[in-house]
């Protein structure tokens, strides 16, 4: 049987919905050439676009490499897998890997790794004394590109990684003036903590500067997704009606991964026809299950960050600096507030959007309202 629905790590297939014109856009981009920066917030589905994007092209002239930075903690670790991932995936030959690693990095001396299964198992090893050596990696790409008469465009997950690590700064210059003279490759970054990814692409001052076209992923629209829960209760047999779905919808705003969420344990309770009993159980699980996580957020929050989310969660988006918001819930001074939005933004748990404050998580802001502001 079809699984009903699915989160928890990038959709494809059936249970990927909508999307298509950004995935046109991506299309044409990796078609001709232009970069693409993709924004948005965490879990709206940044990475199953571009899996699904790249699934979509059928372009035996175009190797597209996925690989994601989330594990990176410097500039060697970074060289690392991008020429793993370069080497491994624009090949499916394992002695052209060999020859790629061999032709291409001479000066690193790169240790092969081949496994039990090559798949997961390959990857070099390079050596970093040579500090012009990194150059042969960042050349990777282009060079195999232009051997294998193909272009190759490099999808990386996860950059806003890369603006930690020391000499950030340095560090894209590099690979900005390697990148910029490539005619076979093409780049797509992608992330969330928008604050840090626009940063990086849209100041004057930043190496990646106008880098390429600049995507702020939306999220999937309400009438969308009712359309796409409907039709994966039928689907599995069972049945929702609209106004279910809409429920569902509005319920964790459209969110994503909650929709998926939230729909499964609709799914999960329902015999055959989803009522409003089945959803009302549902929405309560949902915050069970994610209450544990939600404590663990907290804990790592000072009282007046706690106070902070409290006054966002009630509703005032705007006018936290206004004195009344400020005595009302002890928030200290306006500089403080400022302090306070750039440490939550930082931590991923709340979004600033033309001043306006959310947080970003629609069943933590619930739950901060439930738990907290009693
Ligand atoms: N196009 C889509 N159709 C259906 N569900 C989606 C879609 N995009 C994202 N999702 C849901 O959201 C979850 C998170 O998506 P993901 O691509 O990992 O987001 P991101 O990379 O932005 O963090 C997925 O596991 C899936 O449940
Ligand atoms: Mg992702």
């Amino acid at each position: 049987m079809d699984y009903p629905f699915a989160f928890g790590s990038a959709t494809y297939g059936e249970l990927f919905t909508d999307r298509e014109i950004e995935s046109e856009r991506l299309m044409m981009n990796f078609r001709n050439g232009i970069n693409t920066i993709l924004i948005s917030p965490r879990r709206w589905g940044k990475t199953s676009l571009v899996i699904k994007t790249a699934e979509k092209m059928h372009d035996k002239s175009i190797k597209i490499v996925r690989f994601d930075t989330f594990s990176c903690r410097n500039e060697e670790e970074f060289y690392q897998l991008f020429a793993t991932e370069i080497i491994r995936q624009t090949s499916s030959k394992i002695n052209e890997w060999v020859d790629h690693a061999r032709q291409f990095l001479s000066s690193l001396v790169p240790r092969i790794n081949v496994g039990m299964s090559p798949e997961t198992e390959f990857s070099v090893t390079l050596d970093f004394s040579d500090k012009q050596a990194v150059n042969e990696v960042l050349s990777l790409p282009e060079k195999i590109a232009i051997k294998k008469k193909i272009r190759v465009v490099v999808c990386i997950d996860e950059f806003q990684q890369i603006a930690g690590f020391s000499d950030s700064l340095n560090f894209q210059k590099r690979l900005r003036s390697f990148w910029q003279l490539q005619k076979s490759v093409t780049y797509c970054l992608y992330g969330s903590k928008k604050h840090v990814m626009t940063k990086l692409f849209s100041r004057q001052s930043m190496p990646f500067y106008k880098f390429g076209d600049l995507m702020f992923l939306q999220k999937i629209d309400r009438s969308n997704w009712v359309k796409f829960i409907v039709g994966r209760f039928k689907k599995t047999g069972k049945s929702v009606s609209a106004k279910i779905a809409g429920q569902i919808c509005d319920s964790v705003d459209n969110h994503s991964h909650y929709v998926q969420q939230l729909s499964w344990l609709v799914w999960a309770h329902t015999t055959k026809i989803a009522g409003d009993e089945e959803f009302r159980k549902a929405e309560e699980e949902l915050m069970t299950q994610n209450s544990m996580l939600f404590y663990r957020y907290i804990e790592e929050l000072s009282a007046y960050q706690l106070n902070f989310l409290r006054a966002v969660a009630e509703g005032n988006h705007d006018q936290l600096t206004k004195k009344a918001i400020l005595n009302k819930y002890n928030l200290g001074t306006s500089a403080n507030v400022s302090r306070l939005k750039s440490a939550l933004e930082n931590k991923e748990l709340i979004d600033i959007e033309m001043k306006k404050v959310t947080i970003s998580d629609p069943v933590f802001c619930k739950w901060i309202r439930k738990e907290l502001c009693k």
